[in-house]
């Protein structure tokens, strides 16, 4: 089953227009709301899903001062029990150490196999939040309200949670899908600019991997995307869940298909990696990876060298950095990473490249040697 529907959904009172996408997963099926002034709506959906009336909004300090009042207003008005939870903001707080704090928090506040949680936050409080749902009390129900752009198209939909160890990113974590993932698009009017225009990094990877028309339509709106018009980000948004959706609702556990989603990862978790986290954020890192991967795909897949120009020149429009400037030690660094990564099997580096823009292929063999070249590219080969 897929999740292909895109419905101009029902209107509530309270927003002016709710696309609706429905994750098809039998009776783990939910929708994804994206519209503006959702939050409001937060306890009437509740209501409708007959979840328990207690429940905990985990969020982080930045988001939590700007829309922890209005969200558990919201819960509250229609007779839930919420308690606050704010974790620090940043990567650090997904720890063990937070899911702990989270529990005793939980336990404090009595929560019961009937109550559940909203993740109010970005993807680190997506993947914190939905953690301890999956795993307090054996699993409890969970809701997520996606505030970054990158959360909003990729991190709250298709029920990946976890927790990051020293040892590396995201090595603890469940498939634990939400019960429902309103995106409240004026939530990201406070998204400062760097997080937006690297959320935009997810957004321009599933033109690539999925919908030529996608892409066009992001070459030609770009500047109300960065304006963040909310008639062209509503649309934008509605679109990447819808494909998020469908791939998730073919593959929900990665054995094939979703593994596309990591085009440009590979290359992407590794500039993270060896740059030290933090460095870039994640979006500007897959930026990179997605033009490196087109390069690829240009020498083993015939991607057409405009397709390859067309890619690199929508992330340089954004603002995104699209090459990384590396001596021999650091290449070969790189390339030791990628081999360490978790999605590795067999020690061999597996690849997403692409066949032209909206068409990729996934599991594909590429040689180090080749992978060392892309990265080192001469400058006439650079765009
Ligand atoms: N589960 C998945 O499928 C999946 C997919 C992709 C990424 N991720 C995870 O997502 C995380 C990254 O998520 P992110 O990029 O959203 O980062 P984030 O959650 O750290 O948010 C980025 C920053 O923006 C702030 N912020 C969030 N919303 C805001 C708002 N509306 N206004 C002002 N400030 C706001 C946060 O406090 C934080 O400082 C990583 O941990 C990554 O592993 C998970
Ligand atoms: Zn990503």
């Amino acid at each position: 089953m897929t999740g292909k529907t895109l419905t101009a959904g029902r209107r509530p009172s309270y927003a002016w227009t709710v696309h609706v996408v429905s994750v098809q997963l039998g009776r783990r099926s939910y929708a994804i709301q994206i519209g503006a002034g959702l939050i409001e709506g937060l306890g009437r959906e509740c209501a409708r899903l007959k979840l328990g009336a207690r429940c905990a909004i985990i969020t982080d300090t930045n988001v939590g001062r700007r829309y922890a009042k209005a969200t558990f207003n919201a819960l509250a008005a229609k007779g839930f029990s919420p308690s606050l939870i704010v974790v620090p903001a940043g990567e650090k707080a997904k720890s063990l150490k937070t899911v702990q704090t989270c529990y005793d928090l939980l336990a404090a506040h009595r929560l019961e196999r009937k109550s559940f949680i909203v993740a109010l936050g970005g993807g680190v409080v997506g993947d914190l939040a939905g953690f301890v749902a999956a795993t307090y009390l054996r699993g409890l129900a969970f809701v997520q309200v996606p505030t970054t752009l990158l959360a909003q198209v990729d991190s709250s939909v298709g029920g990946k949670v976890g927790v990051n160890l020293k040892a590396g990113k995201n090595l603890v974590g469940a498939f634990h899908q939400p019960r429902l993932v309103l995106c409240d698009l004026d939530a990201l009017k406070t998204l400062p600019e760097r997080e937006y225009r690297a959320g935009l990094a997810e957004v321009i990877k599933y033109g690539i991997i999925y919908d030529a028309k996608l892409f066009a339509q992001l070459e030609r709106d770009l500047p109300k995307l960065l304006r963040r018009d909310r008639g062209a980000l509503a649309g934008v948004v509605a679109r990447c869940c819808e494909i998020k959706a469908e791939v998730v609702g073919q593959d929900e556990t990665e054995s094939g298909l979703r593994a596309i989603l990591n085009f440009g990862h590979t290359i992407g978790h590794a500039v993270e990696n060896i740059s030290g986290y933090g460095k870039y954020l994640h979006g500007e890192a897959i930026a990179i990876g997605q033009v490196a991967a087109a390069r690829l795909s240009a020498q083993l897949l015939g991607l057409p060298k405009s397709h390859v120009d067309r890619i690199a020149r929508l992330f340089r429009w954004t603002g995104l950095p699209v090459t990384l400037r590396l001596n021999a030690a650091r290449r070969r660094k790189l390339l030791a990473v990628m081999k360490l990564d978790k999605k590795v099997s067999g020690g061999e580096v597996k690849f997403v490249l692409a066949r032209r823009i909206g068409k990729v292929v996934f599991g594909c063999k590429v040689p180090s040697e080749l992978v060392e070249q892309t990265l080192n590219p001469q400058p006439s080969t650079l765009n």
